[in-house]
């Protein structure tokens, strides 16, 4: 299972992603969190203390010089199957896994910023990014999570070409269900149409009637538990609203196919 979080800004994209890998690892699979955003926030909402997140490739300048100015010719294919091990930094699973079941792995790869990386830009550091994240998609029985940046002009070919499903992250408001009706319907265009919506802070409604919204949903409400936290503490984990987080991830992770 390969997926892309994508969706208005601040919505929860992040968090959600966050959760998932979790729920999967701990329920026996290995899983690769790929951060997108040029917010990097992805390993802190897992726990990971802001001193031990890895470098952003993309700022790797003696591996863009490495691998992509090979010798001194400009190689846009390049090989990187080396890579992911070696520069994805292993994260602490939130909690026990269940009795019986084998813990998986959960790896966190800190892309950067995926701009452009699929839109005919010819930029170095892009094509990097884009080879890795070739690589771990295409090259890996293990589930894939990219967590996008906000809105939807980074849901370009180079990031969806190499995913197998679409979750729509959105607030319960029109302004971000209409980010999520674009989402959807850039998913579509590009092929992907194995979909689901997220509607985070729910509390009570019917989503507008607007075209390309993903049909199946689930809902996550306000949580009491993270917003006392989130002042201190980047950290989503291990909350006490977490027995039910897993329930609708579950839900969620079934709908997406795996
Ligand atoms: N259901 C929820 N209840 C309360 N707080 C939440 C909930 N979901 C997310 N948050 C909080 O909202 C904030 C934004 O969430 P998050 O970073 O996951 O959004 P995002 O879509 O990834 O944002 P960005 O577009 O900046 O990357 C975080 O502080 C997070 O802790
Ligand atoms: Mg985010």
């Amino acid at each position: 299972m390969k997926l892309a979080f994508a969706g208005k800004g601040g919505v929860g994209k992040t968090s959600v992603t966050s959760w998932m890998a979790d729920w999967l690892a701990r329920n026996g699979h290995n899983v690769w969190m790929i951060d997108a955003d040029t917010a990097l926030s992805l390993g802190q909402a897992s726990g990971l203390d802001p001193e031990s997140l890895p470098l952003p490739i993309i700022s790797r300048k003696d591996l863009v010089h490495e691998r992509i100015h090979e010798g001194g010719f400009l190689n846009l294919n390049p090989d990187v199957g080396d890579l992911p091990d070696d520069l994805a930094v292993d994260i602490p699973l939130s909690s026990k896994p269940l009795p019986g079941i084998i813990p998986g792995r959960k790896r966190l790869l800190v892309m950067g910023g995926l701009t452009n990386a699929g839109g005919g830009c010819a930029c170095d550091a892009n094509a990097l990014l884009k080879a890795i994240l070739a690589h771990v998609v295409m090259d890996s029985d293990d589930c894939v999570l990219v967590d996008l940046e906000a809105g939807v002009e980074h849901l370009g070919r180079g990031t969806v070409t190499y995913v197998d499903g679409l979750v729509v992250v959105t607030e319960p408001s029109l302004r971000s269900f209409q980010t999520a009706s674009d989402v959807g319907r850039m998913g579509l265009e590009l092929g992907l149409d194995n979909q689901a919506m997220v509607i985070n802070r729910y509390m009570g409604g019917i989503p507008p009637d607007l075209p390309h919204l993903p049909k199946w949903y689930t809902t996550i409400p306000p949580l009491a538990g993270l917003v006392e936290r989130q002042m201190m503490d980047g950290n989503v984990l291990s909350l006490p609203e977490s027995d039910e987080i897993d329930i609708i991830l579950e839900q969620l992770v079934k709908q997406m196919g795996l």
